[in-house]
């Protein structure tokens, strides 16, 4: 199975990893299924809005590959048994967390061991979602040359818009092919005024991203993350579930 790549790009705080707990949200009741989600965040923190418990990370998995290997285990061997066990495995996805970068010395063998096992793992999922921070070089790094659907998250604001399409341009030199991009919005006031709608939507236009979504803030996600209660739980009649999922429902038709 060939899956297809889903990864969330976008400035700081703008809702990149709660777009992707909706997503695995709506992965997961669409029968999308199975899913690997990485958490490419150095500070990683999708693991709490799915109320789940990372124990190891790629980064300390890195750094067990830099010292010896047990006795009679091959580095390949060594790598594929650390990412079993770095795995979270759920009902219908399996979530896998990056960690802390490479710190100074050369990974640069455990990075190639973990771009095969990564190449390996692959074909067990039909959707990876990939939660980044604002760089995209995990993705080069996981050996994932192209991406089926860049999800570019943006605040309500022209500038902010603008800045979405700076990081929508940037994913070129990085020799990532990308299939399909679009822009979300997140956290519009709700109501919107019709001259934020307006424009939000000249903003849009300038922008050449086609309109993933525009999704409105929302109380609910707020007191989910405060209770640390699992995004998975919102109801569906929550408005930003039903947004999100409608957004989504056009995005990946
Ligand atoms: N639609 C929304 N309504 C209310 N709060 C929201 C909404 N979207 C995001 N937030 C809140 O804004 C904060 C930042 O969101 P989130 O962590 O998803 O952003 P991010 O882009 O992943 O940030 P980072 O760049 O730090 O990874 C969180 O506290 C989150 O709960
Ligand atoms: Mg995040």
């Amino acid at each position: 199975m060939t899956p297809k790549v889903i990864a969330m790009a976008g400035k700081g705080g703008t809702g990149k990893t709660t777009t992707s707990a909706l997503l695995i949200k709506y992965l997961l009741e669409r029968k999308m299924t199975p899913i690997l989600a990485v958490d490419a965040d150095s500070n990683a923190n999708l693991n709490e809005l799915l109320e789940l418990n990372v124990d190891m990370t790629i980064g300390e998995i890195r750094k067990d590959l830099k010292g010896d290997m047990p006795s009679g285990m091959t580095r390949d061997q060594f790598m594929n048994m650390k990412i079993q066990q770095a795995i979270i495995e759920e009902s219908g996805f399996d979530l896998l967390v990056m960690g802390q970068p490479d710190g100074p010395g050369c990974y640069c063998s455990a990075n190639q061991y973990l771009a095969m096992t990564m190449e390996h793992l692959a074909g067990n999922y039909q959707y990876i979602l990939v939660d980044n921070e604002a760089g995209m070089e995990h993705l080069s790094r996981m050996n994932l040359r192209s991406i089926d659907y860049l999800l570019i998250v943006s605040d309500p604001s022209a500038r902010g818009i603008l800045t979405a399409r700076r990081i929508a341009e940037i994913t070129e030199p990085l020799g990532l092919e990308v299939k399909s991009k679009h822009l979300i919005v997140n956290r519009a006031p709700e109501p919107m005024t019709p001259e934020l709608e307006a424009k939000i939507n000249e903003a849009v236009k300038e922008s050449d991203l086609p309109l993933g979504g525009i999704f409105p803030a929302s109380n609910e996600l707020v007191h989910q993350e405060i209770t640390g209660t699992s995004y998975l739980q919102l109801g569906s009649d929550v408005p930003v579930v039903k947004t999100a999922f409608a957004a989504f429902d056009k995005i990946f038709a």
